[in-house]
């Protein structure tokens, strides 16, 4: 029985894994970061990650201010929809014991209120660029949202420490949800930085 349960947990995850993977990991980056991106993941938390995961879009970033910080939040909002997929499929799975289904059901809550923090701010950031509309009220939206989504994040991270849960679970789900918090912080350094510099 343990034994079974065992296996399909590791079908599990690993289907899930083969179905997000493509959007998870980014192509590698150009061996030589732009000077424009690697200058502005400077003021982030997580520099070298922001570099890698940015360079891939050097291209459309080019230099400019707003698509860098466009991508960023898309990034961010794309990662964290397929971490929630991702949370949706282990709480499918029959193994779970009552602690460990209550646990992903707050994560998937958080999470999915996340998704749509980081939609509603992705619709607000392109009104920053409509001419007429007001920069400052819309990017400090912006700035609110990410930041609880951020929050968000980390509480379904949070909820993933201790001793309840099983131990792939958990491990999977915490490095999804540590990368996730992430990619976020340094999407709402950027935005900041491009909040202050208008
Ligand atoms: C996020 O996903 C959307 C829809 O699939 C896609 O159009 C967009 O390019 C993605 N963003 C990034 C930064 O990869």
């Amino acid at each position: 029985m343990a034994r079974i349960s065992n296996w399909s947990l590791v079908f599990l995850l690993i289907s899930t894994l083969l179905h997000i993977e493509p959007s998870l990991s980014s192509p590698s980056p150009s061996p030589s970061p732009s000077p424009f991106i690697k200058s502005s993941c400077s003021s982030t938390q997580y520099p070298a990650l922001c570099v890698s995961s940015l360079s891939v879009y050097a291209s459309s970033i080019q230099q400019d201010p707003h698509q860098l910080v466009q991508t960023a939040l898309s990034l961010s909002l794309n990662r964290t929809q397929a971490t929630k997929t991702f949370v949706a499929n282990c709480n499918k799975f029959r193994g779970l014991k009552p602690r460990e289904h209550a646990a992903l059901k707050d994560c998937a809550e958080e999470i999915s209120d996340s998704v749509d923090r980081l939609s509603r701010s992705l619709k607000e950031l392109k009104l920053c660029k409509v001419k007429g509309e007001d920069f400052t009220w819309h990017i400090s939206n912006v700035e609110t949202w990410v930041s609880s989504a951020l929050t968000d994040e980390s509480t379904c991270g949070d909820g993933f420490s201790g001793k309840a849960l099983n131990g792939k679970i958990k491990d999977s789900i915490r490095a999804r949800m540590l990368n996730v918090a992430q990619v976020t912080s340094n999407a709402l350094s950027l935005i900041n930085h491009y909040a202050a510099q208008h």
